[in-house]
């Protein structure tokens, strides 16, 4: 089963892949935006279009160009709400109707502690704490990496309804209460965007081995 079909609501599409893939039209819009880029950007972009395509196709939607707008974020169809990430050995895609989801975020990161040196810069003193107790508690996970993942998937559940830049400080991320489960509360003043509020956001994470092997996989849907 699809990691991120183990953290979605049944009624999101998800498409993923573990090897690159190179089937499926090629749109010159999309080869185009990565021409300057290494080969293993240009793969990773391509096979998690040809992803995203897989999961809009249940929609109608499965031959629509997904070219990034300029502050990177992908342009779905009319009346679909999705997200994508790239991850070392998975790509994947997660796609909605608008009529069901006003938003998705989804992310997947290697499963290895943060580096000290950015740990600062990520997280609030409050969640350092509270990742330091829960990495004392259950030393399988990487709590710091996790929060991480987490805030990667409120950014891209955010901006797209938002429009605007998120800080990772402007988030709280508070996970432990619930297993598996866990909440952003968004730190800037009027986190309401898109006629939605925005200002607490629940997801789903999932480790597939102990930390230093596999991956952590987070995920938002907002109603
Ligand atoms: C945009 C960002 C979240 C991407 O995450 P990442 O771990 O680097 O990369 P992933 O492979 O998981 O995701 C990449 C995908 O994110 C999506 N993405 C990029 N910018 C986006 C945006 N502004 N809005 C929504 N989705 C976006 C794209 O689909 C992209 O895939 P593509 O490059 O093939 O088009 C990250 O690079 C970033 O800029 N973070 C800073 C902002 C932030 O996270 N703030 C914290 C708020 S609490």
């Amino acid at each position: 089963m699809p990691i991120f079909s183990k953290l979605l609501p049944g009624s999101v599409r998800v498409a993923e892949t573990r090897t690159e893939l190179d089937d499926g039209p090629r749109f010159w819009q999309e080869d185009q935006y990565v021409a300057d880029a290494v080969e293993t950007r240009q793969q990773e972009f391509r096979t998690v279009r040809i992803c995203a395509r897989q999961a809009l196709a249940e929609f109608g939607h499965g031959d629509h160009i997904l070219v990034p707008d300029e502050h990177r974020a992908p342009e779905w169809p009319p009346n679909i709400v999705g997200s994508m990430t790239h991850a070392p050995g998975l790509r994947a895609a997660a796609v909605a109707s608008t009529g069901e989801f006003r938003g998705i975020g989804i992310d997947a990161e290697p499963h290895q502690a943060l580096p000290a040196e950015v740990v600062d810069v990520i997280l609030l003193p409050v969640e350092r704490r509270l990742a330091a107790r829960l990495q004392a508690e259950d030393p399988g996970i990487a709590w710091d990496k996790l929060m991480f993942s987490a805030k990667e998937s409120v950014f891209k559940t955010w901006y797209p309804l938002a429009r605007r830049w998120l800080d990772f400080l402007e988030c709280e991320i508070t996970v432990g209460h619930e297993p598996g489960a866990f909440t952003a509360r968004i730190l800037q003043a009027s986190p309401v965007h898109s006629g939605v509020d925005l200002s607490v956001l629940c997801g789903k994470w999932m480790n597939e081995s102990p930390v230093g092997h596999g991956l952590l996989a987070t995920a938002i849907t907002v109603q």
